[in-house]
């Protein structure tokens, strides 16, 4: 399984992250625990403690040191082991990796690699999620998936069509139904508009009362390797995006690679509608969350057991005209680990 290393992956949202509670967690199958210090700097570490290698999740933070929960030995945020309680000092050597980790649109973000953390790399697009203009619905789910598969999804949002036909789509939608697909600036874009279409359920609860009709703008942005910006814009027919009487949504969907088959998705609805309305809220956290957990996730992971191992695209799959974001999406990703890949080798050549 290939995975990029030296980028920013999403960890958590910021407030799962509580002085005094840390938090244990594998990305791209590596065991770390977060902590948070009293100044509210984020920290994460290698979770493996260097004595016998209990995970010092399962430990307790103390000030700004985890102290491991097995036999005591504590950390500062830097990995290195401040004191050891049975005396004659600090064992040698006793030091826990400390990963780059920032803190930005109200997400904790962890870079696994060993090149320098670069935190310009964190995409922009994503300052929507903590937009003041917005209400934002987040959620976390732990897929038994490749981070791949899931990737596909977004970038594929042809699914909708049969997958949440009646709930997020209308059979008329199926209709003159054209992605346009490109990537620019590395970002891998698809845009899909349609007309004069019958707004789907979801929608039609946000709408003025009456809309019979709309237009739909619908775009994905996969920002390699695993974040994808997700924007609905619903107008009245024959009006501009976001102008009156229309509704819009940007969505967040971070995918992290917790272990080869296994992924932590980490997703945002953030709208421009019915801001204030508590009700509607907890009907679009617990209709977000109906639809992940019994439609998309559930599929996705149906697909990982049969595929299992192998990599989709040694598989030849059939391939159809929806499919051209995910695999410009894949190709452009292969090629950054690959040209990772060779710049590890060549160091490591240099080396000897
Ligand atoms: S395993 Fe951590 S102190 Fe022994
Ligand atoms: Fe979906």
């Amino acid at each position: 399984m290939t995975m990029l290393k030296n980028t920013w992956y999403a960890a958590a949202w910021s407030d799962e992250l509580v002085h005094g509670r840390p938090l244990g967690r594998r990305f791209l199958n590596e065991p770390v625990v977060m902590f948070r210090q009293a100044d509210g700097t984020p920290v994460a570490l290698s979770d493996l403690c260097p004595h016998r290698f209990a995970p010092l999740h399962r430990g307790k933070q103390v000030g700004d040191v985890i102290q491991c929960g097995y036999h005591g030995l504590e950390f500062g945020a830097d990995g290195r082991c401040v004191r050891n309680p049975h005396g004659k000092g600090v064992p040698s050597g006793a030091r826990v990796r400390r990963y780059p980790m920032v803190e930005r649109y109200n997400l904790l973000w962890i870079w696994p690699g060993a090149g320098e953390p670069d935190d310009t790399l964190i995409p922009g697009e994503f300052a929507f999620l903590t937009e003041s203009g917005r209400a934002h619905n987040r959620g976390y789910i732990n897929a038994n998936a490749n981070y791949l598969l899931m990737l596909d999804n977004l970038m594929d949002v042809s699914h909708a069509l049969y997958l949440h036909s009646g709930s997020l789509t209308t059979e008329d939608m199926r209709q003159n139904y054209e992605p346009k697909v490109g990537i620019e600036d590395g970002v891998t874009k698809l845009v899909i508009n349609q007309y004069e279409v019958v707004p789907p359920p979801f929608w039609a609860a946000a709408l003025p009362p009456g809309t019979e009709r709309v237009d739909v703008r619908e775009t994905s942005h996969g920002h390699m390797p695993s974040l994808v910006m997700h924007e609905m814009v619903y107008s009245q027919v024959g009006r501009p995006p976001y102008s009156e009487g229309g509704v819009s949504s940007r969505s967040a969907h971070l995918y992290t690679p917790e272990t080869d088959g296994t992924t932590h998705y980490f997703y945002c609805l953030s709208r421009d509608f019915h801001r204030d309305d508590a009700e509607v809220h907890e009907k679009i956290s617990a209709e977000l969350h109906r639809i992940f957990t019994t439609e998309d996730v559930p599929m996705i992971e149906a697909q990982q057991r049969l595929i299992g191992d192998r990599d989709l695209m040694s598989m030849k799959p059939a391939l159809i005209h929806t499919d051209k974001a995910s695999v410009l999406m894949r190709r452009h990703l292969a090629g950054l680990i690959e040209k990772e890949k060779a710049a590890a080798g060549e160091l490591a050549g240099a080396n000897h």
